[in-house]
Order: C-alpha cells, then sequence, then structure tokens
C-alpha cells in the first residue's frame, strides 16, 4: 500500500497489491502496441450510432425521468426476461435485477454469501475480480485445477467441497460459457454433474456469464441458472454485448433473496435506453455481426497459434467469447518474457496474473480487440521469441 497513507487501514487494505492486470494494460495500451492483453470489444464494431439514437430518443421523450433516480425500469426487467427464456431459463421479469456489471454482481454475491471466514470454491485461474469480491482476510478460497479444454476439473472439484476438506463451502463460482481467462466451455455433462454436486452438499451456485451470447460455433447448452434456479445466482451484462461503458449487467437469483438485500439502483437513463435498444431489435444484429468478426478472429489467432509457436504449445479452442489460454513447456517464463516482447511491440497476459500461485508457462491472449492482420503479425513476432527459446 501507499507509505503516505496516515490513517488506520482496514486488514485487507493493508494486503492490496495493485492489479497485475491493470499495470499491464497501462503499458500495453500504447497504440503502437498490438495487444492481445486487455478483454476489451472489437472497437469499431461499438455501436455507437445506434447507441446515440437510443439515448437521445430517451432524453428528448422521457428527460426528467431519465436523469432522475429510479428503481428498475420494468421494460428492461421484461426484455431481459425475454433474452433468457430465449435461452432455455425460464424467468420472470420480476426476478431480473439490474445492476452496475458482473462485477458488481460478484461483490454483491459475495456479500450475500460470505461471512469473515467462509469458504468458496473457484478455479485456479479467475478473473481477478472473483477474487476481489470474495476474498477477505480470513476467509478460505478453495481453488480447483483447470483444464486447458475442459475448464474446471469436477473430480478436483468434489475433493474441494468434500467434508474431510473443513467447513462447507458457501458457493461453487464459475464461468460455465467461454470462461476468463480459459476460453473453455462446460459440457453437458460437466454441468450436469456440477448442479447435481451442488444440491447434494448444499452449495450455492455463483454463474458469472458475461459472454454465454458471444457464441459462434458448437451448440448452445442450457445455463445452470435454467438447471438449478433454487441455488443459482446469474450474472449477465451488457459490458461485451453492448459496450462496457453502459456499466450495466443483470442478475437473476432466487425469489426473494435481492429485493431486501440489495441496493440495485443503476443509472436510469441507460436503463432506458437499453430497453428501447433491446425493443427496436437492434441487439440481434449487433450481435450477429460481432460473432461473425470473432468467429474470425479466433480461427486466425488459432492458424497463426498452429503456425508460430512451439508444436508443444496447449491451447484452448474457445467456440465463442474473446480469450485463447496457452500452456508451454515448463521451462517457458511468459512473466519474464514479457518486457522483452512488448519492446518487439506486442502484448498478452501472463497466466500467472489470473492465479494465486503457479501458471509461470502460460498466457491469456484475447482475439476479440485486434484486425485480422495485426493478428498475423503480432502472432508472427510472439511465436518468433518463444521459439528462440526453446532448448537446443
Ligand atoms: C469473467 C468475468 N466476470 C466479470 C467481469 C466484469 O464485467 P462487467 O464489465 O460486466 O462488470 C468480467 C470482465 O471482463 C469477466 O471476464
Amino acid at each position: 500500500m501507499n507509505s503516505q497513507v496516515d490513517f488506520p487501514l482496514s486488514r485487507e487494505a493493508q494486503r492490496l497489491k495493485r492489479s497485475m492486470m491493470r499495470q499491464l494494460i497501462a503499458v500495453t495500451a500504447r497504440p503502437d502496441i498490438i495487444s492481445f492483453a486487455g478483454g476489451l470489444p472489437a472497437p469499431e464494431l461499438l455501436p455507437v450510432e445506434a447507441w446515440s439514437e437510443c439515448s437521445q430518443r430517451v432524453l428528448k421523450d422521457e428527460g426528467a425521468k431519465a436523469l432522475q433516480y429510479g428503481p428498475p425500469f420494468p421494460p428492461l426487467q421484461a426484455a431481459l426476461a425475454e433474452l433468457m427464456q430465449a435461452r432455455g431459463v425460464a424467468v420472470e421479469p420480476d426476478q431480473v435485477f439490474i445492476t452496475s456489471g458482473c462485477q458488481q454482481g460478484l461483490h454483491i454475491a459475495g456479500r450475500l454469501l460470505m461471512d469473515a471466514d467462509s469458504a468458496v470454491v473457484l478455479d485456479q485461474y479467475v478473473f481477478p475480480g472473483v477474487r476481489q469480491a470474495f476474498g477477505g482476510f480470513d476467509r478460505d478460497l478453495r481453488e480447483v485445477p483447470t483444464h486447458v479444454e475442459r475448464g474446471f476439473d469436477l473430480d478436483a472439484l468434489e475433493e474441494a467441497t468434500s467434508p474431510q476438506r473443513g467447513p462447507a463451502p458457501r458457493a461453487i463460482i464459475n464461468v460455465p460459457d467461454f470462461h476468463n481467462p480459459l476460453g473453455t466451455s462446460l459440457s453437458e455433462e460437466a454441468r450436469v454433474r456440477l448442479v447435481a454436486l451442488a444440491r447434494e452438499r448444499n452449495l450455492a451456485l455463483v454463474e458469472d456469464d458475461p459472454y454465454g451470447l458471444l457464441r459462434f460455433s458448437g451448440e448452445a447448452l442450457l445455463p445452470l441458472v435454467g438447471r438449478a434456479p433454487e441455488r443459482t445466482i446469474y450474472l449477465g451484462s451488457f459490458s461485451k454485448l453492448v459496450a462496457p461503458a453502459l456499466r450495466t449487467g443483470w442478475m437473476i437469483a432466487p425469489a426473494g433473496l435481492t429485493e431486501e438485500s440489495v441496493d440495485l439502483e443503476s443509472s436510469a437513463w441507460i436503463q432506458r435506453s437499453l430497453a428501447d435498444f433491446l425493443h427496436a431489435g437492434r441487439l440481434e444484429p449487433h450481435l450477429a455481426q460481432v460473432r461473425t468478426t470473432y468467429r474470425q478472429r479466433r480461427d486466425r489467432m488459432t492458424t497463426a497459434l498452429e503456425t508460430h509457436f512451439p508444436a508443444s504449445a496447449r491451447f484452448s479452442r474457445p467456440q465463442g467469447g474473446m480469450f485463447i489460454w496457452v500452456e508451454l513447456d515448463d521451462h517457458y517464463d511468459t512473466l519474464a518474457l514479457l518486457p522483452e516482447v512488448v519492446e518487439a511491440g506486442v502484448a498478452y497476459i501472463p497466466g500467472a496474473a489470473f492465479s494465486s500461485e503457479g501458471g509461470h508457462n502460460t498466457m491469456r491472449l484475447n482475439f476479440s480487440n485486434a484486425s485480422p492482420e495485426r493478428i498475423d503479425e503480432g502472432m508472427a513476432i510472439l511465436g518468433q521469441a518463444l521459439r528462440e527459446r526453446m532448448p537446443a
């Protein structure tokens, strides 16, 4: 922590370190760098004009209401219930709570589920916001090893939740579709087993789902909330579907839980504009374009991985989302390599940024933000740097 702080801080605050990811993303935001580091949507696809029309119309027609405090906007709740119903999840509009994104949803879930010394189960590699939301000084974050193609290791999950491991954890946190950072999705069998385990051991499921609607290949599977609504806290977000700056998402939780427990007021203007965007049928054509573009970029990056990376590299083959996870041979150190490749004009996130320990030979590559030509160029530079470090 900053040594100029001249007042007492919580034990948790004293332990806070600046997130490695934030630091890296700041370095790699330079326009001359081909960045596979951030989790940013393709900038040229952000729906600037459509959003401008919807938000201006709302201001013009409902200005005073849009700029006032306001409860969750019923037409937005109804549109979101419809969106979930289209994915096979039976949900009523009044079960949909508006949040300011999945990150706020994670914090709310943490508040609802965790006491000062509770345990929770998560993947070995997670989006850092999960640790922020569920971690705490005396809390037990039980990590489960992950597989580069399958995600969560379900056998290890059983072990991590078994009574021999100590007090029962409160919840299992997961991203079943297009995991960040792994890019993996849970199979049908894994979902069935996960839900059965949660029921058997009386655990909540936190389904963090910012990417579920970004599927560009393979078959869509029913979200966990559609399988076990009575024990799932589901979190959706418009950050990757429309634009991160809207800071709006939604939460579905068992009836009666959220209403009394949390304050979920988010911007009335953004909520009304989003309702307008959805009711005008602007989401689907936008998503169709995003999916086509991301599929092309995923293909381009996968081909480049096969062409330029050492043949021993293992990597995930995402069917949606924004990320590919790469595991290299043990002698590679992706954190040590990064400054050198940034110098050569490319950036990625070392896998260690997502774990509490380990992951020195792994990296996360984002494929949504760079053009296909920049993907080719950047991957060739990265592959060259890795091949130069192959043992003779
Ligand atoms: C897995 C995961 N959860 C939560 C978030 C936070 O998203 P939001 O912008 O909706 O707060 C992200 C953002 O990248 C994410 O990847």
